[in-house]
Protein backbone atom coordinates (compact mmCIF):
# COMPACT_ATOMS: atom_id res chain seq x y z
CA UNK A 1 0.00 0.00 0.00
CA UNK A 2 1.43 3.44 -1.03
CA UNK A 3 -0.32 7.13 1.05
CA UNK A 4 0.03 9.77 -1.79
CA UNK A 5 -1.38 13.16 -1.19
CA UNK A 6 -2.83 14.29 -4.49
CA UNK A 7 -4.60 17.86 -4.28
CA UNK A 8 -4.35 17.81 -0.85
CA UNK A 9 -6.40 14.65 -0.22
CA UNK A 10 -4.39 11.54 1.34
CA UNK A 11 -4.88 8.42 -0.51
CA UNK A 12 -4.06 4.96 0.15
CA UNK A 13 -3.47 2.82 -3.24
CA UNK A 14 -2.49 -0.52 -3.64
CA UNK A 15 -0.25 -0.42 -6.79
CA UNK A 16 3.51 -1.63 -6.79
CA UNK A 17 5.85 1.01 -6.99
CA UNK A 18 6.94 0.63 -10.28
CA UNK A 19 3.53 1.37 -11.86
CA UNK A 20 3.58 4.58 -13.43
CA UNK A 21 2.11 7.74 -11.40
CA UNK A 22 -0.09 8.36 -14.39
CA UNK A 23 -2.27 4.74 -14.03
CA UNK A 24 -2.59 5.38 -10.37
CA UNK A 25 -3.85 9.02 -11.24
CA UNK A 26 -6.37 7.86 -13.70
CA UNK A 27 -6.97 4.14 -13.19
CA UNK A 28 -7.13 3.69 -9.22
CA UNK A 29 -8.00 7.14 -8.47
CA UNK A 30 -10.37 8.58 -11.27
CA UNK A 31 -8.08 11.81 -11.61
CA UNK A 32 -8.91 11.71 -15.58
CA UNK A 33 -7.65 14.99 -16.42
CA UNK A 34 -4.15 14.20 -17.03
CA UNK A 35 -3.76 12.49 -20.27
CA UNK A 36 -1.86 9.56 -22.04
CA UNK A 37 0.20 10.60 -24.96
CA UNK A 38 2.88 9.13 -25.50
CA UNK A 39 3.78 6.89 -22.66
CA UNK A 40 7.64 7.52 -23.47
CA UNK A 41 7.94 10.89 -21.57
CA UNK A 42 8.14 12.60 -24.66
CA UNK A 43 4.79 14.95 -25.47
CA UNK A 44 4.27 16.20 -21.89
CA UNK A 45 0.58 15.13 -22.54
CA UNK A 46 0.68 13.79 -18.36
CA UNK A 47 2.47 16.40 -17.03
CA UNK A 48 1.69 16.65 -12.89
CA UNK A 49 3.72 18.63 -9.89
CA UNK A 50 5.26 16.77 -7.67
CA UNK A 51 6.38 19.26 -4.75
CA UNK A 52 5.80 22.28 -7.77
CA UNK A 53 8.25 20.60 -9.96
CA UNK A 54 6.98 19.39 -13.49
CA UNK A 55 7.47 15.49 -13.82
CA UNK A 56 6.33 13.41 -17.04
CA UNK A 57 3.51 10.90 -14.52
CA UNK A 58 4.16 8.44 -17.54
CA UNK A 59 7.19 7.44 -16.99
CA UNK A 60 7.64 8.90 -13.24
CA UNK A 61 7.24 5.76 -10.73
CA UNK A 62 4.80 5.80 -7.80
CA UNK A 63 7.37 4.30 -5.71
CA UNK A 64 9.35 8.60 -5.68
CA UNK A 65 6.08 9.81 -4.18
CA UNK A 66 5.59 8.45 -1.06
CA UNK A 67 5.93 11.53 1.45
CA UNK A 68 5.20 14.18 -1.22
CA UNK A 69 2.72 16.37 -2.59
CA UNK A 70 1.20 15.46 -6.17
CA UNK A 71 -0.27 18.20 -7.93
CA UNK A 72 -3.02 17.37 -10.72
CA UNK A 73 -4.64 19.91 -13.18
CA UNK A 74 -7.96 19.18 -10.80
CA UNK A 75 -5.83 20.66 -8.22
CA UNK A 76 -5.32 23.89 -9.50
CA UNK A 77 -8.53 25.55 -8.96
CA UNK A 78 -12.06 23.38 -9.01
CA UNK A 79 -14.08 26.53 -9.75
CA UNK A 80 -11.30 27.47 -12.79
CA UNK A 81 -10.58 30.75 -10.88
CA UNK A 82 -7.10 30.31 -11.19
CA UNK A 83 -4.87 33.05 -13.66
CA UNK A 84 -3.95 30.87 -15.57
CA UNK A 85 -7.26 29.04 -16.20
CA UNK A 86 -8.64 32.47 -16.91
CA UNK A 87 -6.16 33.34 -19.40
CA UNK A 88 -6.73 29.55 -20.86
CA UNK A 89 -10.24 30.25 -21.22
CA UNK A 90 -10.14 34.19 -22.64
CA UNK A 91 -8.05 33.43 -25.08
CA UNK A 92 -9.95 30.36 -26.50
CA UNK A 93 -6.55 28.85 -25.95
CA UNK A 94 -7.49 24.76 -26.74
CA UNK A 95 -8.77 23.05 -29.97
CA UNK A 96 -9.25 19.86 -29.13
CA UNK A 97 -8.00 20.15 -26.00
CA UNK A 98 -6.49 16.88 -25.37
CA UNK A 99 -2.70 18.10 -24.34
CA UNK A 100 -4.20 21.56 -22.76
CA UNK A 101 -3.88 20.33 -18.98
CA UNK A 102 0.02 19.52 -19.10
CA UNK A 103 0.05 22.68 -21.20
CA UNK A 104 -0.51 24.39 -18.09
CA UNK A 105 0.92 22.25 -15.76
CA UNK A 106 4.63 23.12 -17.07
CA UNK A 107 3.28 26.53 -17.75
CA UNK A 108 2.51 27.04 -13.77
CA UNK A 109 6.17 25.62 -13.14
CA UNK A 110 7.51 28.55 -15.41
CA UNK A 111 5.35 31.35 -14.08
CA UNK A 112 6.43 29.96 -10.43
CA UNK A 113 10.14 30.99 -11.39
CA UNK A 114 9.53 33.96 -14.04
CA UNK A 115 6.53 36.34 -13.47
CA UNK A 116 7.44 37.90 -16.95
CA UNK A 117 8.07 35.39 -19.40
CA UNK A 118 9.69 36.44 -23.12
CA UNK A 119 8.71 34.71 -25.76
CA UNK A 120 11.88 33.34 -25.59
CA UNK A 121 11.48 32.09 -22.36
CA UNK A 122 8.17 30.63 -23.14
CA UNK A 123 9.33 29.15 -26.24
CA UNK A 124 12.71 27.29 -24.41
CA UNK A 125 10.24 26.14 -20.77
CA UNK A 126 7.10 25.10 -23.12
CA UNK A 127 9.50 23.40 -26.10
CA UNK A 128 8.44 19.98 -24.34
CA UNK A 129 4.36 19.93 -24.39
CA UNK A 130 3.44 19.10 -28.19
CA UNK A 131 0.45 19.93 -29.18
CA UNK A 132 -0.83 18.16 -32.34
CA UNK A 133 -3.61 21.24 -32.91
CA UNK A 134 -0.91 23.76 -32.92
CA UNK A 135 -2.33 26.36 -30.32
CA UNK A 136 1.66 27.56 -29.40
CA UNK A 137 0.40 31.13 -30.51
CA UNK A 138 -2.57 31.04 -28.32
CA UNK A 139 -0.50 29.33 -25.19
CA UNK A 140 1.83 32.18 -25.13
CA UNK A 141 -0.54 34.68 -25.20
CA UNK A 142 -2.44 33.46 -22.25
CA UNK A 143 0.73 32.54 -20.36
CA UNK A 144 1.90 36.14 -20.52
CA UNK A 145 -1.33 37.63 -19.47
CA UNK A 146 -1.39 34.68 -16.61
CA UNK A 147 1.88 36.63 -15.99
CA UNK A 148 0.61 40.08 -15.64
FE1 LIG B 1 3.80 11.21 -20.82
FE2 LIG B 1 3.68 11.77 -23.45
S1 LIG B 1 2.23 10.72 -22.18
S2 LIG B 1 5.15 12.45 -21.99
Amino acid sequence: MIKLNVNNIVHTVDAPDDMPILWVLRDLLKYKGTKFGCGLGQCGACTVHINGQAVRSCITPVGVAHNAKITTIEGINDKGEHPIQIAWKENNVPQCGYCQSGQIMSALTLLDKNTNPTDEDIQEHMSGNICRCGTYPRIKKAIKEAAA
